[in-house]
């Protein structure tokens, strides 16, 4: 009976996690963004806007993967600790996820409408990955906060010169993730070999072209 219920628990926390991820306004942040009121731009133009609310959007779909990353994999990890690693891990994502929406709001901008495709597909690699095992899954959370930090240093460099408040969100998003990929290395994940890595890039890319407009 108590494991009828866990299940029905689990399924509900599944749901919850997705409707947080995906519906707008809906993800909590559990610290304050680094955005502070303090943090004031300079003037932007209005292609700079355009341009920030981009790369910005991009950073948000990159969070929505992130979540759906840590959720499939949660779901077929093996370790209790590895699933509770995971789970702590998409709780910092969440804020992630609310500093990059709040920022793309402020910009005047919305969130992609690619992103339930982006959640489905990451979902599904993340499962993957846990199903084959544990050290496999805590090596590719590894080599995806690695790529996600390259981003994150690839973004504060083309952001307008007066987007300070853009920066500021990346900042602190560049350590958390650094912070995640050590994690997963210390937890004893696998480094990825060259050819995995400039496959995930590939794939990379084709979220981040198509995700900048839409
Ligand atoms: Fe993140
Ligand atoms: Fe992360």
């Amino acid at each position: 009976m108590n494991r009828q219920y866990s299940r029905t628990d689990d399924l509900v926390r599944q749901f919850d996690a997705v409707l947080r991820t995906l519906v707008p306004r809906a993800a909590q942040a559990s610290r304050p963004s680094p955005a502070t009121p303090e943090v004031r731009d300079e003037d932007m133009g209005d292609a700079e806007r355009r341009h920030a609310e981009g790369l910005m959007r991009i950073n948000h779909t990159g969070e929505v993967c992130a979540q759906a990353l840590y959720q499939g994999q949660g779901l077929t990890a093996k370790l209790p600790e590895i699933r509770h690693q995971m789970e702590e891990a998409a709780q910092e994502e969440i804020d992630h996820l609310a500093w990059c929406e709040d920022r793309i709001t402020e910009l005047g901008g919305h969130t992609s409408r690619l992103n339930p495709l982006f959640y489905a597909a990451s979902f599904g690699l993340g499962a993957l990955a846990g199903a084959v095992g544990d050290r496999v899954s805590l090596g590719f959370v590894a080599a995806t906060e690695e790529q996600v930090g390259r981003h994150l240093d690839a973004h504060m460099d083309a952001l307008p010169p007066g987007d300070h408040r853009s920066r500021a969100v990346l900042r602190q998003m560049a350590i958390d993730e650094a912070h995640h990929a050590e994690q997963a290395l210390a937890a004893g994940g696998v480094r990825f070999p060259a050819p995995v890595k400039a496959g995930m890039t590939l794939a990379s890319r084709v979220m981040t072209r198509s995700v900048y407009k839409l």
